[in-house]
């Protein structure tokens, strides 16, 4: 499966002559599972009707920042928020030029900024405006941002000249994108992930459990399988697909997952537990369905063992890193938990009223001895991106091993 399946692209079309081919780039994206919402310049407007790609893409085109029901339907911060890479095909000289100014006067230059995923751009224009030096200046300094540039070519120009200048052909610039995903951060690398709730039998018919979804789980081994490691994911009851190129090993309860992970973590880099572990069982299983005999009935609970601690205490061990909800003081009881677990690092999330649990996007504050980053608002997807290109930093800083680092943060 192509690391571009179910990815949100946001394409932005700048008024050039390639335009045309953008039409072609949003249906190749889309057989390749892609969701794509288009955001044109009104001069691409001149070359390409809007209703083209909105038939292409399925959604309706973004045009406009002052627009009132397109801001009702998907405001532009949303949609800056909704990608999870932004390629802007074909793009003009002056675009670039808007971008190295950081202009946000129309809506496409203001999802550049607003955006925090990562951006990629498909130049197109004459040779010689290629070859300015206002145009390379522009390029080098985008490209010191982190901005990634896929061509232009060389060859026949609509122009009538030849040289650079060429936007790639939509296979190449497909394969651009994918690029932005499969970075190679973690190369090499064997990573074990716990996702997902678990359910602690009470008899045969009934269990406790939690509300975890395992989306956070299943984002963070899809994006160290996309980082280039080798992934086993131990999932709790979760009704979600298993990521491309991840193992996965489907467990119950606790002590299942406890099982698993240690059968799993030997040799292993990095064990990363998102999983919301159940701290107790039940004690005495009922091996009959349980009758309403009286009117209370009790449980007795036994503690679980503690997953992520008993990695932590192995020797060797992998680099570690546990999840914190917390619904009070984060930093403080996160920071407790690092230390108490001796952990290499911590993801802190507040839970509570609509937040962490069962959604699809979150907070992170991530914390290692001596460090602190936030990680704000954003889909669980990209957070768990985030999160994997911390983990390979911290990992090359701990191993003193340097990690291939082929682009920015995706
Ligand atoms: N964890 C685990 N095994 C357990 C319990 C938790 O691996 N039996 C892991 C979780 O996957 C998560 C971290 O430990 O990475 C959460 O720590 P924990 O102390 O369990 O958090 P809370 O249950 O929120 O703790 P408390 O409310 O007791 O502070």
């Amino acid at each position: 499966m192509s690391s571009l399946a179910r990815k949100h692209i946001l394409l932005g079309v700048t008024g050039g002559i390639a335009a045309y081919k953008a039409a072609e780039l949003t249906r190749r994206l889309r057989q390749a599972g892609a969701e794509v919402r288009v955001a044109m310049t009104a001069a691409a407007q001149g070359f390409v009707t809007p209703l083209t790609f909105q038939a292409l893409s399925g959604h309706p085109v973004h045009t406009d920042l002052m627009d009132p029901a397109a801001e009702a339907a998907m405001g532009h911060i949303e949609l800056a928020r909704w990608a999870d890479a932004v390629l802007v095909a074909p793009c003009t000289a002056d675009f670039m030029a808007r971008l190295v100014q950081g202009e946000a006067d129309d809506l496409l230059a203001t999802l550049c900024l607003a955006s925090r995923a990562p951006l990629a751009l498909a130049p197109a224009m004459n040779p010689q405006m290629w070859a300015h030096p206002a145009t390379r200046a522009n390029r080098e300094a985008l490209a010191e941002r982190g901005v990634t540039l896929l061509g232009p070519a060389a060859g026949e120009m609509a122009c009538g000249e030849t040289g650079e200048g060429r936007m790639l052909e939509p296979e190449a610039l497909l394969a651009g994108l994918a690029e932005l995903f499969e970075t190679g951060r973690l190369a090499g690398r064997r990573v074990v992930v716990t996702a997902g709730p678990t359910r602690e039998p009470i008899d045969p018919v009934r269990y406790i459990s939690n509300r975890s979804s395992g989306r956070m789980g299943f984002a963070v081994a899809e994006a160290a399988a996309e980082a280039g490691a080798e992934v086993v994911l131990i999932a709790g009851p979760v009704a979600l697909e298993t990521p491309a190129r991840v193992t996965r090993v489907d467990v119950e309860t606790a002590a299942q997952m406890h099982a698993a992970v240690m059968k799993a973590v030997p040799g292993a880099d990095v064990f990363i537990a998102t999983a919301a572990v159940a701290d107790y069982r039940v004690e005495g299983v009922a091996a009959q369905k349980i009758k309403k005999t009286g009117e209370t009935l009790e449980l007795r609970l036994t503690r679980n063992p503690d997953i992520l601690a008993d990695v932590a205490a192995r020797e060797p061990r992998p680099f570690v890193v546990g999840f914190a909800a917390e619904t009070e003081r984060l930093i403080e009881h996160a920071r407790e938990k690092l230390d108490r677990k001796g952990l290499d690092l911590i993801a802190a999330n507040p839970v509570g009223e609509g937040q962490g649990f069962d959604t699809e996007d979150n907070c992170l504050e991530l914390l290692w001895a001596g460090g602190q980053r936030s990680l704000p608002r954003a889909r669980k997807s990209r957070l768990a991106r985030e999160l994997v290109a911390v983990i390979a930093e911290r990992l090359g800083a701990e191993t003193g091993k340097v990690i291939p680092l082929k682009h920015r943060t995706p």
